[in-house]
C-alpha cells in the first residue's frame, strides 16, 4: 500500500498539467491511467492554444518544441456566402494572438517531462476504482499484472475525462447534470498536404459547416459537418475533398491540395457540464467535468484553467493549511466554465446548418454574420472570447 498527497486519474493533458504544476510547488503526485502511452498519444484532439495554455506550459517548463514547432496565429477567416473575412484577433484584442499547436504534441511534450522528473505514472491500470472520497482519508485501487494495488491519498483529482470512473462514481443526488446534443457530428481528415491557407477559415455554407486548419506547415486537419448517421465507410478521400471544396470559397478551392487522409474519424458535438466539480475529497478538472463542442476549440484550454486553479488550491492547502482554494475551486472553475460553454455554443450554432430550423434560422446566421464583421464591437467580442478569456 503506498500514498501521495494527490492521486490523479488519467494522464489526458489535464492530468499530466496538473502533475507537473504541482511537482514544480513540491507536492508530489501519482498519476493512474487506464490506457497505454501509445494508446493516449493515438489520440488527435483540436490545435488551438490560447495564451493562458501557453503561459502555463512556459510556467512547467514544457514549452521548447511548441515555442520551435507552434505556429502562432493573429487571427482566422469566417466564410459565409462564398467570401472570406478576416477576423484580425491582434488588431481587436490589443495584440493577443493564439498558437496552433496539437493536443497531441501538447500531451507528448508533457509525457517527456514527467518521465524525466521522475514521477510515478501507472499506464495500463485495470479497474482503477476510487472509495472514501467523502472522507478526508481517499483511496484509489486498481490492478495490474493480475495484482491489486491501493494508493492512499488525501485528495483524488479526477482528470479522466467524459468517460472516466470519476464523476460516474459520485452518489446522483450529489451532482447536477447539464447537457446539450447537436444533430451533427464533425468528419475530420488529417493529411500530410500543405494547408490551404496560412491562418484558420471557419465556413458556415449551405451544404454545411467546414473548417480548415493545420498541424504545420506540411500537415493539414480539415472537418466537415455531417449526419452523425454517416459512417467513416461511406466516405472516400475522394469523396471528402470534393465536398470540401464545394464548401469553400473559388479561390480556396483553386488552391487545395489534396492527398492520402493519415486518419479519418466522426465526432459527435455535445456541451456538458457537471456541478459542482469538488464532492469532499474528490475534485474533478476538464473532460471529466465538461464538454464543449469543438467550435473555437476550447477543451484544452478549459482542462488547463481547471488545473491552474486546482493546482493553486492544493499548494495552498499543502503549503500554507488553508482550505480556502480548496472549498473555492468549483465555483472559480465553474465561472470560467460557463463562459466558454456559452461561446462554444453560439460559435457552434452561428456556423452550422440546422435543416430543423429552416431557411429562416440561415438567413439569421448570413445577418448575424454580416453583423460580427462590419461590427467593431461585435468582432471584439468574437476575438476576446476566441484568444481566451483571463482567469
Ligand atoms: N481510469 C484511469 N484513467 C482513465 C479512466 C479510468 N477509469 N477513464 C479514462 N481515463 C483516462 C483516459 O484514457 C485519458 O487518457 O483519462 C484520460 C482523460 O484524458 P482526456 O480525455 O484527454 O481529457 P482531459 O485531460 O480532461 O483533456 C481535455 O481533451 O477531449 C479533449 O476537448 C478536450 O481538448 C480537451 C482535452
Ligand atoms: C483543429 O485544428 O483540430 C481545430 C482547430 C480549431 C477548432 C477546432 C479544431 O475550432
Amino acid at each position: 500500500m503506498t500514498s501521495t498527497p494527490v492521486a490523479i486519474i488519467g494522464a489526458g493533458p489535464a492530468g499530466l498539467l496538473l502533475g507537473q504544476l504541482l511537482a514544480k510547488a513540491g507536492v508530489d503526485n501519482v498519476i493512474i491511467e487506464r490506457q497505454s502511452p501509445e494508446y493516449v498519444l493515438g489520440r488527435i484532439r483540436a490545435g488551438v492554444l490560447e495564451q493562458i495554455t501557453v503561459d502555463a506550459l512556459s510556467s512547467v517548463g514544457v514549452d521548447a518544441r511548441m515555442h520551435q514547432e507552434g505556429l502562432p496565429h493573429h487571427g482566422f477567416d469566417l466564410l459565409f456566402k462564398g467570401q472570406r473575412h478576416r477576423i484580425d484577433l491582434a488588431d481587436l484584442t490589443g495584440g493577443k494572438q493564439v498558437m496552433v499547436y496539437g493536443q497531441t504534441e501538447v500531451t507528448k511534450d508533457l509525457m517527456h517531462a514527467r518521465a524525466a522528473a521522475g514521477l510515478q505514472t501507472v499506464y495500463s491500470a485495470g479497474d482503477v476504482a476510487i472509495h472514501d472520497f467523502d472522507t478526508d482519508k481517499p483511496r484509489v485501487t486498481y490492478t495490474q499484472d493480475g495484482q491489486t494495488h491501493t494508493l492512499n491519498a488525501r485528495f483524488i483529482a479526477g482528470c479522466d475525462g467524459f468517460h472516466g470512473v470519476c464523476r460516474a462514481s459520485v452518489p446522483p443526488n450529489a451532482i447536477q447534470q447539464f447537457e446539450k446534443v447537436y444533430p451533427f457530428g464533425w468528419l475530420g481528415v488529417l493529411a500530410d498536404v500543405p494547408p490551404v491557407s496560412d491562418e484558420l477559415i471557419y465556413a458556415n455554407t449551405q451544404r454545411g459547416f467546414a473548417l480548415c486548419s493545420m498541424r504545420s506547415p506540411t500537415r493539414s486537419r480539415y472537418y466537415l459537418q455531417c449526419p452523425m448517421s454517416d459512417s467513416v465507410a461511406q466516405w472516400s478521400d475522394d469523396a471528402f475533398w470534393a465536398e470540401l471544396k464545394n464548401r469553400l470559397d473559388p479561390q480556396a478551392a483553386e488552391q487545395l491540395v489534396t492527398g492520402a487522409s493519415i486518419e479519418k474519424s466522426i465526432a459527435p458535438l455535445r456541451s456538458f457540464v457537471a456541478e459542482p466539480m469538488r464532492f469532499g475529497s474528490l475534485m474533478l478538472a476538464g473532460d471529466a467535468a465538461h464538454i464543449v463542442p469543438p467550435t473555437g476549440a476550447k477543451g484544452l484550454n478549459l482542462a488547463v484553467s481547471d488545473v491552474l486553479y486546482l493546482a493553486n488550491a492544493f499548494e495552498r492547502y499543502f503549503k500554507e493549511k488553508d482550505v480556502g482554494g480548496v472549498d473555492g475551486y468549483s465555483e472559480q472553475a465553474l465561472a470560467r466554465v460557463w463562459k466558454a460553454e456559452r461561446f462554444s455554443w453560439w460559435f457552434t450554432s452561428l456556423m452550422h446548418q440546422f435543416p430543423e430550423l429552416g431557411s429562416f434560422n440561415q438567413k439569421v446566421q448570413e445577418a448575424e454574420l454580416e453583423y460580427l464583421i462590419h461590427s467593431r464591437a461585435a468582432s471584439t467580442s468574437l476575438a476576446e472570447n476566441y484568444v481566451g478569456l483571463p482567469l
